[in-house]
Order: C-alpha cells, then structure tokens, then sequence
C-alpha cells in the first residue's frame, strides 16, 4: 500500500493551475455577460458551470491532489466557481427583468385603439317606407291616424257596407277571435279606420271635425301561409278624405302624387274598375312598370302587363257616410288602400316575402342605415 504522494507538484495538474481557473473563469465570465437571452444563458450555465465544465472538471481533479496543496487548490476552484455562479445569477436576474420588462410591453392593452366596430342593427325597410309615405301625406296638410289591430266586426266589415252574409266576408279571409260571439277580428285591412276617423274613434285622436284627411298606416291580417309572395300579416297604407266637392280627380291626383314620390317622376298611373262593398264608383290602382314602361312582354317585375297592381280606392260609398254620421248630400269623400309589403317587394326587387318578415338586421342593412 502506497502512502500520500508528497511529491506530487498542482502545478503540473494543468486543470487546477490559477492560470487555467482564471482563464476558465474568464470564458465563462465572458460567455454570461455575452448572453443575450436566458436560453442563452442556459447555454453558457452548462458549458461553465455544468458537470463538464473546466470548472467542474478541476474540482474533481482536487480529490487527486496530496492532501497539503487539496485547500489551496479548494479555495482556488471554490472561489472561481462562486463567482461563476454569482455572475449566473446576477445575469439570470436581469434576463428575466428584461423579458417581463418586454412581456409587459407586448401585452399592453391600449384602451384607446377602436374596436372592431360593433353592429348597431338597422331599422327595417317596413318602418323606413312607412315613415316616407307619411312624410309625403303630411306635407300635403294630412293627419296620421291609427286603429287597432283586434277590430270589431262590426268597423271591419258591418260599417264599411259589408252586408252580413256579403260574399266579401269570406273574401278576407278573416282570422275571427275566439270565443265564436266575441264580435272582434284582427282586422283583414286599414279601412275600419276610415270609419272610426269620421266617429272620431281612431286611436290618435287628434281629428276634430270635418272636412278630414287622414292618413293610416298598419299591420292587418288574413288566414293565408307565408310563401314567397303572402304572409298572413302584412302592412296597407289607407287613405281617407272627406270634404265638400271632392271627386275622383282628387283621388287619382292623390294617388299619383304618392306613386311619383314613391316610385320615381315620371311614372304613369291607371284606374281599372273594380268592386268594393264600401266605395262607389270603386278601382284598382295600377302604375307603370318602372323596370320595362310596358316595353318588355317577358318582364319579370310585372309579368309583361306593363302594370303593376297596387291597392284598391274608391269614392266613400254613401252607406258608409251615413252609417258613420256624415251627410252624403253635402260632404263626398274618396278613399284608398295601398299594399305597402308589395310596394317595397316591387320597388327594391325583393324576390322572397320571407325576407321581409325574418327581421335580419343583414337584409334591413342593405336598405341603408337611416334614423
Ligand atoms: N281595404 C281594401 C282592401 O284591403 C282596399 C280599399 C281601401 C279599397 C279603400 C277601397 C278603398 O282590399
């Protein structure tokens, strides 16, 4: 067995000279403050302080030494490897000061960048075309009247010259509200409003005598499907004047006015007859085709005709001014009923009634955003 080896010189174990644990410590000092990211550093970490580094290698080299020169030798890596280790740590430190420093950055919500934009809806083109309509009877000196929806039969059919067992009744195809007795509808068209305006029972309130020119927009009803072109609730615009000396001139020249501004200046208006339980002479109002003037036999917008009908009107028959209180021998009257879902179907191409009625605020859009 071989004692200590005395003799044994560190300066010739070449790790742990203090020129090479300088240098080491030097490289690793270099390759730290060199890091410019932690994973750089983690890099560095393992070549300098790793179980292969120079540094690790000499402190296993101390074992090897003769016990009188193992504490100089251990203070030597010791030293070296705890700077090493400061300047990691202190390194590190930094990195991750910097990269929570740019975390911060990059995550900074700015509070005052727009949005994305939120949608707002759009009023429905329903709504839009009602309001234009009254603009134009307003500014000719017209009121806006309104009725209710759940009518009497009574205003819906009895007061406008519907004889009780007139086929005309079957003709609106009424929605009648239960129980069977309980006199009320929801009411097949505007027209109930024209009696309760001359009563002064409309809901607005707001005519007080003759002569009377009231404009009624609303929602009626009738028993049929939702197809492509019905729906059981749709929208008229009823027209009343009742004064001294009116004449169908008068309703034909009211009429026109609202197809002009409706539908563009130049457009041409017909009368055909027609039959009405409650005007005398009664019509059906037609205007020109404004997408082919009668020019195009395979027009898809009025079938060829050239004419596109558009509700019916009439001079208020007698029986209705009476049964209403009006003397028939001094007062006339002319009145008319406009289809306004077929209006916007007609004037703006909409090819299904389905749009009309779903309410998405993306076909309400296309109308344009008006308030
Ligand atoms: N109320 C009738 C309908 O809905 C239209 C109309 C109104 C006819 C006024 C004459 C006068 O068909």
């Amino acid at each position: 067995m071989s004692g200590p080896n005395t003799s044994y010189d560190p300066v010739e174990v070449g790790a742990l000279t203090p020129e090479s644990i300088d240098a080491a410590v030097s490289d690793a000092l270099a390759a730290i403050a060199a890091a410019a990211a932690l994973d750089e550093l983690k890099a560095a970490r393992l070549a300098h302080a790793g179980e292969k580094s120079p540094l690790a290698l000499a402190n296993r080299e101390i074992g090897a030494l003769p016990p009188s020169a193992k504490a100089e030798a251990g203070k030597r890596v010791g030293q070296a490897r705890g700077r090493v280790g400061g300047a990691l740590k202190e390194r590190q430190a930094q990195l991750e000061a910097e990269r929570d420093e740019r975390i911060l950055l990059e995550e900074t919500i700015d509070v005052t960048v727009a949005g994305p934009g939120r949608a707002i809806g759009a009023r429905h083109p329903l709504s839009l075309t009602i309001e234009r309509i009254q603009d134009v009877f307003v500014a000719m000196g017209w009121e806006i009247a309104e009725g209710p929806e759940v009518e009497a039969e009574w205003f819906n059919f009895d007061a406008l010259n519907f004889a009780p067992d007139h086929p005309a009744r079957e003709m609106h195809d009424t929605f009648f509200v239960d129980p069977p007795d309980s006199g009320l509808v929801l009411r097949t068209h505007t027209s109930p409003v024209q009696a309760r305006a001359l009563l002064q029972l409309d809901t607005s309130g707001l005519r007080k005598e003759l002569p009377i020119y009231v404009a009624v927009p609303g929602r009626v009803y009738r028993t049929d499907e939702l197809d492509a072109t019905h729906t059981p609730v749709f929208h008229q615009i009823e027209g009343l004047a009742v004064d001294k000396g009116l004449t169908m001139a008068h309703l034909k020249g009211t009429l026109d006015h609202l197809a002009r501004t409706h539908f563009g200046a130049d457009l041409r208006t017909r009368l055909r007859p027609a039959f009405f339980p409650f005007t005398e002479p009664s019509a059906e109002m037609d205007f020109e085709c404004w997408v082919c003037h009668g020019e195009d036999p395979s027009c898809r917008t009025c079938g060829g005709t050239g004419w596109i009908e558009w509700g019916g009107c009439g001079m208020v028959n007698r029986n209705v001014l009476v049964a209403c209180g009006v003397d028939p021998d001094v007062y006339t009257g002319f009145a008319f009923g406009m289809g306004i879902d077929r209006s916007i179907m007609l004037r703006n191409g909409v090819s299904d009634m389905h749009d009309i009625v779903e309410g998405d605020a993306r076909f309400s859009a296309a109308f344009g955003m008006e308030v």
